[in-house]
Parts: structure tokens; sequence; C-alpha cells
């Protein structure tokens, strides 16, 4: 019986050691020292023993029985609290798979671009004041991006360099004006919209890029005057900005409003007395404004006579690099996510 015995602990202390889980750990004490346990079967033989060998062998096998006992509880300690529960829970498996004592992985989420949220930053301040959404087409007719909206045919801004023509007629909007003809076509007065979207003009620098993205606004009624439409933009920039940011109307010309305006704001960056942003103006333009011209309302079918109202387009990228202190118009597109991720 001592080479039996001598074979058990033997193959106990392998077994053991090469033990992986708690899980392999609990099926050998119950394949050593179960009730059915090879250490239980071997004493149970001491019964068949000669009076002489009985007390040494059995002294033998308490020994091997305690060994293995502190075999397997040594073992036992070094598998971590954690995955002894995963255990509990039946996801033995995971071992080797996942180790539970990790912290768990951050999912990458996608955020907004931070045009996106410029252009939903200005929906909403308008929104908040009564205008509604409004949309067209980026591929866009003649008609609508110049003609009706009192551009002539030798304008300047028809100019082969500022459009991309895909045909005599066809081009790819140069403004989000179009949208007002539109709207204006489609609905009576009163209106109230604002028109967001992508523009086009072959234009490529520090400051402009190909495509870029406008906010429209027209409203029309019935006595729409030039203060309303300075209250609603001042408003604006100092929703958009801060309420300290002074506001600035420089007459200016567009075909489509009489009287024309170029609105500034205060420069952002240095509050008015002067730096590198604003050219050391203590301005900065920020967008296009006027009174809808009569010939815009005959274009469409309205009367002059009856209606009034105001529009504006504003950019959308230039109000994102001064809200962001941004230098290069370019960054937007490098699609560079070191950059993109700060937003
Ligand atoms: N469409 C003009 C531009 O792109 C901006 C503008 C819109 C000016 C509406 C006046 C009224 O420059």
């Amino acid at each position: 019986m001592h080479k039996e015995i001598e074979d058990i602990l033997k193959r106990a202390k392998r077994e053991i050691e090469k033990a992986k889980d708690s899980k392999t750990l609990d099926a050998l004490r119950v394949k050593f020292l179960g009730r059915k346990g090879e250490i239980t079967l071997a004493f149970k033989k001491l019964s068949s023993l000669s009076e002489e060998e009985r007390p040494q062998i059995g002294r033998l096998l308490n020994k091997a029985k305690k060994e293995i006992d502190s075999l397997l509880k040594e073992k036992g300690k070094s598998f971590s609290p954690s995955e002894r529960s995963l255990y509990k829970d039946g996801l033995g498996w995971l071992k080797g798979v996942v180790d539970p004592s990790l912290p768990g992985r951050r999912k990458i989420i996608g955020k907004l671009h931070p045009i996106t949220k410029v252009m939903g930053e200005i929906c909403s301040v308008f929104q908040s004041m009564g205008f509604s959404i409004a949309q067209g087409p980026e591929v866009e007719e003649d008609f609508y991006n110049f003609e009706a909206l009192n551009i002539p045919p030798n304008h300047p801004a028809r100019d082969m360099q500022d459009t991309f023509y895909i045909d005599d007629k066809i081009l790819l909007r140069t403004h989000t004006s179009p949208i007002q003809i539109r709207t204006m076509k489609a609905q009576k007065p009163p209106i109230r919209i604002i028109a967001p979207g992508k523009v086009y003009r072959c234009d490529s620098d520090v400051t402009h890029t190909p495509m870029f993205h406008q906010v429209e606004g027209l409203m029309v009624d019935k006595n729409v005057s030039f203060s309303q439409l300075k209250g609603t933009l001042t408003q604006f920039v100092h929703k958009i900005f801060d309420a300290q940011t002074k506001v600035r109307f420089r007459p200016s010309y567009f075909p489509f409003t009489e009287p024309s305006a170029e609105v500034d704001i205060q420069c952002v960056n240095c509050r008015g007395k002067g730096c590198r942003v604003c050219s050391y103006t203590g301005w900065l333009e920020v967008l296009g404004a006027g009174m809808v011209h009569p010939a815009v309302f005959r274009n469409v079918g309205y009367d002059p006579e009856e209606v009034t109202g105001f529009a504006f387009g504003l950019g959308v990228e230039r109000i994102a690099m001064l809200k962001y202190s941004i230098d290069d118009i370019r960054l937007f597109y490098d699609n560079d996510i070191r950059f993109l991720d700060q937003f």
C-alpha cells in the first residue's frame, strides 16, 4: 500500500499544480478527498490489513490527506475573489477570455461635428423667436439662385469663378437665398422661416472652402420694419455670443434687398480694442441682411405695396470660428479626430 499512497499523492500534487481555476480544484477535492475519493477508499482498505501494518499505513494515509487538503487550500488562494464569483454565476468559461479584474472598456461614442453643433444652436435661437425651418435643393436652378433674386445676367456674382455650373441653367447654389424664393412661391404671407444648408463657391483659402454652410432668414408680413430686423439680429448675437457683445449695422448692397446692411459684432477676441482677428478694427462682419427688394416680391407674385419683409444670411463656419477661436476654416474639413474631439 505504500506504493499506492505515494502514487495517489504524486498524482494529486501534479493535478492540483496544473489546475487553472477553482472549478477544477473543486473537482480534484472530490476526486481525492470526497466520499468516494481515492484517499477515502484507501482508508476503507485499512480493515483488511494486518495488525502491524494498519497503524503505519493509517498514519501515512492521514499525512497524505492533510497534505492534499493544504495543497488544495493553497492553490485556491491564488484565484481572485471576482473570479471565484464568476464560477458561482456559471461564467467560468470566461476564464482566459476576459480578465474580470480589469476596468471596463469605454465605448467610443461619435460626436456632432462642430459645424452641425453651431448650426443647431443658431437654429434653436431663431426657433425660440418663432421661425420655422425651410429647406431647398443644393443643385439649384439659375432662376432661384439668381434671376428671381434680382441678380441680372451680367452681375459679378454669376462669374464662372464663383459659381459651380452644371449646365447653362443648373448650378450648385451659391447661397441659401434661393430658399426665400421657393418658400414665397409656395406660401402666402405671413412668413417667418430660417433655412440652414450647404452652399458652394469656387473659392479656397484659410477663410474659404468650396462648400460651406449658411443660415438664411426671411420674415414677410404687413408692416415688417427694419427695426424688427435689427432687434431680431441683435437678440440673436446676444444669445449666440453674450449679451455684452455690441452689434453694428453698416450700409451695404445686395441686389435682392433694399436697403441692405452688413452686420458687424464687436470683436469677440479683443472686445473691440483691436487685434489681429479683427484686423485692428475692433469689429467682425458676421452677416448680410436687408429689407426684401420690391422686385423680388414681384418675382414671386407678392404685392410690394401690401407686404414688406426682411431677410438675412449668415455664414455658419464664420460664427463657429469666432465662437471657438479657430483661425483656419479648413480644420473643419480635415476630419482630424484630435481636432473634432474637442467639441
Ligand atoms: N445671400 C447673401 C450672401 O450669401 C446674404 C444675404 C442674405 C444678404 C439675405 C441679404 C439678405 O452673401
